[in-house]
């Protein structure tokens, strides 16, 4: 499976993604990492791992329809089949989610349908919440929602700033990212009225909640 991966930033939970794909039971291949900044440091972790990379800067673009064209022909040029939303910080439109639906995952640090968008550490704190997390979830059009396939749960600490609190929730994403695409890469994933199942995961055990590792 030829995976893009999208990113805006520092780009740790593409890091993972790379290593996962480097699993010898992982049947997929990161093949593009797009980056809507110039700057994005994940773009330096994409060429270290030999990874081909290319920048769609929204700024340069008169509409949303114009950047989202451009994402799907790069995505497309590279062969990819599949995307994997990390840390990108752009809405897509209506029309490239529907394009992409069932081929599109996003990682959310919260506990979806809890907190979604942006700032969602600090109003987790504000909320006063002792409990939040991480979610790896299929794409929808509507932001931060679509038929999810894991989730972490981490606990909030009294004293947690906004940073202390993302810092503890990011471990968890690297653990959840990454096994969410192995398993749809080993074909194991199907979604029914918007639920997903799984194939031969062990609930009992909890493997799609905190699970230990990748
Ligand atoms: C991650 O915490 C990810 O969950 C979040 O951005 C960060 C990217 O970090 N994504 C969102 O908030 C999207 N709604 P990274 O660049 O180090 O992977």
């Amino acid at each position: 499976m030829k995976v893009a991966v999208f990113i805006s930033g520092r780009g740790t939970n593409l890091q993972a993604l790379i290593d996962v794909c480097n699993q010898d039971d992982t049947p997929a291949e990161i093949a593009l990492v797009v980056s809507n900044r110039p700057n994005a440091q994940g773009l330096q972790r994409a060429a270290a791992a030999g990874i081909a990379t290319v920048v769609v800067d929204h700024t340069t673009f008169d509409s949303r329809e114009a950047f989202d064209k451009a994402l799907d022909t790069a995505v497309r040029r590279a062969g990819c089949e599949f995307i994997c939303l990390a840390g990108f910080m752009r809405v897509l439109t209506d029309d490239f989610m529907r394009d992409w639906r069932d081929r599109i995952l996003n990682i959310h640090p919260a506990i979806l349908p809890a907190f979604p968008g942006l700032n969602c550490h600090a109003r987790a704190i504000e909320a006063g919440v002792k409990i939040t997390g991480c979610t790896v979830h299929y794409a929808r059009p509507e932001l931060d929602n679509g038929p999810i396939i894991a989730q972490a749960a981490v606990p909030v600490m009294p004293d947690d700033t906004e940073e202390t609190l993302a810092a503890r929730i990011l471990e968890s994403e690297h653990r959840i990212y990454p096994m969410a695409l192995k398993l749809i890469a080993q074909g194991r994933v199907r979604v029914v009225n918007e639920i997903v199942r799984i194939q031969d995961v062990d609930l009992a055990n909890g493997e799609l909640v905190n699970p230990a590792s990748a």
